[in-house]
């Protein structure tokens, strides 16, 4: 897929614990990446949190800073993204309160992570107003920002898709003008004559056979322009697909490339079923924990051949051992030339040393929460900054007076 350097990148993590390795090889390494190619926003989503946690808020708190030190410690970069607190932006909040006014019950009620989480979490009670609209919230973090690019899991695809859908009725409804056309193609012509020319063919091109690489490359043309108003910027984008101004942006997601790492027990890693390697474990634990992890069932004496695809250790060596090693763990346990306890050390040895620094910094942060609270607070006036811009432009297109 189609990733343009410069790109608003914007992501958030619930609060729930410390994090793991889960979180490090299947989000973390993304988003390191990522910020050093375009315009990041990531934040904690402590109100996301507290959609489920509501009976116990005690340590979201405390939760969230530790959130922040272990992105910190592994190398999330504070001058490169912007990183914050989602309950300090209330813009989000009132973006969510005006999505909801043209928020069809229905959309909400058929998210499939609705009805399952209610089903999972069975001590809980989620039949609330706010659990109900944990994906419309989540479409107002994406949308305040007008981000593009939104790197999730696959579990969160649907919410991506939602937020695009909000984003269309949204443009729909209030981004609709007197003289729109004659307005835009006034606007077409102040892109210079070759780049008219070139928006017009490039919007037919979608228009008439689909074409969405000209469509791209047509929103391109428009974004590179620096001299053009917000408002004609709206009008070039929003013709290209027809109907009026776009004024909220749809974003596409970028899908994790990992998958799920598994856990020690082989389900997915994941802190309520108690089967992490947290990014802080101490190194003697670490050495506990994956040396009685799960392995192939088939391999009960070192004898018995095994197979990597049926072992949980396998995704591991896949995230973090080289080519090399790979290759000597899926030839040595399909012959039973290695043994499941050599297979796990060499895994052990790259593990606590990719480990080491980041539980070092992690300490170290531990000890400077000031400095921890500055990153918050810059990170989360960087975010306001963009956040109010946008909610005035949505507040005159629902008619609201500025403030
Ligand atoms: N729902 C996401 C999760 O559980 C967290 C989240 C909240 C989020 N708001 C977001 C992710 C906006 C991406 C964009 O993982
Ligand atoms: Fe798993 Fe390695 Fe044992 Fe094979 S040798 S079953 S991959 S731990």
């Amino acid at each position: 897929m189609t990733e343009t350097p410069g790109q608003r990148v914007l992501s958030g993590m619930r609060p729930t614990g410390p994090l793991h390795l889960g979180h490090y090889y299947g989000v973390l390494k993304n988003w390191l990446e990522l910020q050093e190619r375009h315009e990041c926003f990531f934040f904690v989503a402590d109100w996301h949190a507290l959609t489920t946690e509501y009976e116990n808020p005690v340590e979201l708190a405390e939760h969230a800073r530790g959130i922040v030190v272990d992105w910190l410690a592994v190398g999330l970069n504070p001058s490169a993204c912007r990183i914050f607190l989602q309950s300090w932006v209330p813009e989000h909040a009132e973006l969510q309160l005006l999505l909801a006014m043209i928020t069809p019950l229905g959309w909400l009620e058929r998210v499939p992570s609705y009805k399952d989480q209610q089903r999972q979490l069975v001590n809980r009670d989620l039949l609330t107003y706010g659990f109900l609209g944990y994906p419309l919230l989540q479409a107002a973090d994406i949308l305040i920002y007008k981000a593009a690019l939104v790197p999730v899991g696959e579990d969160q695809a649907a919410h991506v898709e939602l937020a695009r859908e909000f984003a269309r009725r949204f443009n729909h409804l209030y981004g609709r003008e007197a003289g729109f056309v004659e307005k835009t193609l006034a606007a077409a012509e102040k892109l210079g004559k070759r780049n008219q020319g070139l928006y017009l063919e490039l919007r037919r091109r979608f228009q008439e056979k689909g074409d969405t690489e000209a469509l791209e490359r047509a929103r391109e043309l428009v974004r590179r322009r620096q001299n053009i108003t917000i408002g004609n910027r709206e009008r070039l984008l929003g013709y290209l697909e027809g109907g009026g101004r776009t004024i909220l942006v749809e974003p596409r997601a970028l899908l994790n490339k990992t998958a799920r790492l598994p856990g020690l027990d082989g389900r997915k890693m994941s802190k309520s079923l108690n089967n992490t390697i947290s990014l802080r474990e101490e190194p003697g634990e670490v050495r506990r924990k994956l040396l009685t992890m799960a392995t192939d069932p088939a391999r009960v004496h070192r004898s018995d051949p095994g197979d990597p695809d049926k072992c949980p250790v396998w995704p591991l060596h896949q995230v973090c051992s080289d080519e090399e090693t790979r290759a000597w763990v899926r030839e040595g346990c399909r012959s039973a030339a290695i043994g499941c306890v050599d297979c796990k050390k060499k895994l052990l040895t790259t593990l606590q040393s990719e480990l080491k620094p980041i539980r070092e910094r992690a300490l170290q942060y531990d000890k400077e929460p000031e400095m921890v609270d500055r990153v918050l607070r810059e990170g989360t006036a960087a975010a306001r900054e963009a956040a109010r811009k946008n909610i005035q432009e949505v507040r005159a297109a629902m008619g609201l007076r500025r403030r």
